[in-house]
């Protein structure tokens, strides 16, 4: 990174285990990433990833979800918190809440998804598990951004596996894992120059 350049700010949203938080605070540090992550926001206290993000130096923040209280004032809580950070980018990691189309337009082109199946093809939970009940020949994963409609919007990055005969949902869970920590990072640098190209 030039000198006068400011880094490309990620915030990483998470709902649980963060190990693709790991994966973008590991290829920052190996110097395959050229970002930072400002902050991790949690909606729940007990995520996994909330730790990751300390042990890392990094902000961790629950917004937690008030019962009563609508996903717009949910997303309107999100979007104060994130303010002060400036994100140049909203990396959704596992983040297992839909948002609203506030949110989305507020960061208009802004936020990506990591989505464990090769989309459009299963949308949705338990992809795993209906990959292999179809009897489908391959699975993978997927980086998109982010619209108003869900697991949706352009696709910036897929990796597929082939479905060995003694795969599960387990063992296939596992394997599209660790094509996700490939290629979650991977995208964002894309997109750091995606970013560079916009200023120049
Ligand atoms: C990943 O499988 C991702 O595709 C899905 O949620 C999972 C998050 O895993 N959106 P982790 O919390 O990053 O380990």
């Amino acid at each position: 990174m030039k000198k006068n350049e400011s880094p490309f700010k990620l915030a990483v949203l998470i709902s649980g285990e963060g190990s693709n938080l790991q994966a973008i605070i590991d290829a920052i540090d190996a110097g395959e990433l050229n970002a930072s992550v400002e902050v991790v926001i949690s909606n729940k206290a007990s995520a996994n990833g909330l730790n990751r993000a300390k042990q890392a130096g990094i902000t961790a923040v629950v917004v937690a979800p008030v019962k009563g209280r609508t996903r717009e004032e949910y997303d309107q809580c999100l979007l104060e918190t994130l303010a002060p950070f400036t994100p140049d980018l909203i990396v959704l990691a596992g983040f297992m809440r839909i948002l609203s189309a506030d949110f989305v337009h507020a960061f208009a082109d802004k936020i990506i998804n990591i989505h464990p199946s090769l989309l459009p093809a299963y949308k949705g939970m338990d992809t795993h598990q209906r990959v292999l009940d179809a009897g489908e020949p391959y699975h993978g994963a997927t980086v998109h951004f982010v619209t108003e409609k869900l697991d949706d919007g352009e696709i910036i990055i897929q990796s597929r596996i082939k479905i060995r005969p003694d795969d599960d949902a387990e063992s296939l869970q596992k394997r599209v894992h660790v094509e996700e920590h490939v290629i979650y990072p991977r995208a964002i640098q894309w997109l750091t120059t995606r970013k560079q190209d916009l200023v120049n």
